[in-house]
């Protein structure tokens, strides 16, 4: 299969890029590219005007998944005009174009659409976003699939290594913890991330069986990001104590955060008839890429 991956630098898309590169034809879409990443870019700012339809009239994928995205949300309550151009606007016409021509489409979303006052979120549960950038990615869920009805929407919880070595909680312990840092992890937040490595399989099989629709595929384990940090710790033997628990209350969050973003994953699972990675085979993983220099890797590609 030729996809076409947008964001192709950035946490999820790049680790993507590079476990589905091992079996399909992989076009990165960057508007800042990597430095001789193994795979095809197509340099491209997907703002621009008309950038889509010549973007997959040039590269003329099976697939597209869409990663681009404004994904710091503090960032997107500073601009939340960038964040609706973004998450809202460009996956609806991503949308519209793939829909056009026939190609298959794989659009990201988060976990974050919920409050997280109660947890076990299915696909039918009703989203309450309490923030600019889940406000936005929920948009964006809506405009997909108005315009495409047989797109994927997924909605993730994810960590990994990234080229910047700062796009994931997982990095953030990681590097803390090393250099000696003080680092606070939040005891009442709960999360189900699956590391991003481990996503490539499960949207290679979506996309073989060609299921539609909103899916929730994160972790079937979850924690409060406190833990999160203690297994990071515990794997890469630093001193889990170094990491303090405290409240999410207790921080002056520009952006409000949902409190336990735990979602149901049995509709993937019964419709891919297997179950999901999990956050500890995720963390098992992530260290086992730190002992192979993966990260090393990754950031060797910046320009
Ligand atoms: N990270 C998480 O914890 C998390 C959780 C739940 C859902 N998600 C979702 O997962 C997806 C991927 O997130 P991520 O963490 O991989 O984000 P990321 O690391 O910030 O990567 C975003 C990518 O989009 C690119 N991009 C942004 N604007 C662009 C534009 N106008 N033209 C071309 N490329 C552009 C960025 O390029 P530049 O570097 O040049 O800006 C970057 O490569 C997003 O949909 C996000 O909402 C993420």
């Amino acid at each position: 299969m030729r996809i076409l991956i947008t964001g192709s630098s950035g946490l999820l898309g790049l680790n993507l890029a590079l476990e589905l590169g091992a079996a399909h034809q992989i076009i990165g879409a960057d508007r800042n590219p990597l430095q001789s990443p193994p795979f095809e870019v197509a340099v491209a700012d997907l703002l621009a005007a008309d950038a889509i339809p010549a973007l997959l009239d040039e590269t003329e994928p099976h697939a597209v998944i869409h990663c681009a995205a404004m994904a710091n949300v503090d960032a997107c309550e500073s601009d939340p005009e960038m964040a609706a151009c973004l998450n809202a606007a460009l996956p609806g016409e991503i949308a519209v174009q793939c829909a056009r021509r026939g190609i298959g489409l794989v659009h990201i979303s988060t976990d974050g659409v919920f409050d997280g006052e109660t947890g076990g979120y299915t696909e039918e549960d009703q989203p309450n976003p309490l923030n600019v950038y889940a406000r936005t990615k929920l948009d964006g869920e809506r405009a997909v699939l108005e315009a495409m009805p047989q797109a994927v929407v997924a909605r993730i919880n994810i960590f990994g290594w990234s080229a910047s070595g700062s796009r994931s909680l997982a990095e953030f312990f990681y590097y803390g913890l090393r250099d000696s840092e003080p680092r606070k992890g939040f005891m009442d937040v709960y999360f189900c991330p699956v590391l991003v490595n481990h996503l490539a399989g499960v949207f290679e099989d979506m996309l073989q069986r060609r299921l539609s629709g909103l899916y929730h595929l994160v972790s079937p384990a979850c924690l409060t990001k406190y833990e999160f940090g203690v297994q990071i710790a515990e794997r890469f033997g630093f001193d889990p104590t170094a990491i303090e628990p405290v409240s999410v209350a207790d921080f002056g969050l520009q952006a409000a955060r949902s409190p336990r973003l735990m979602l149901d994953t049995g509709k993937l699972q019964r419709d891919l008839g297997r179950t999901l990675p999990d956050v500890y085979a995720g963390l098992d993983r992530f260290h086992e890429l730190f002992t192979q220099s993966y990260p090393q890797r990754l950031s060797g590609m910046l320009a």
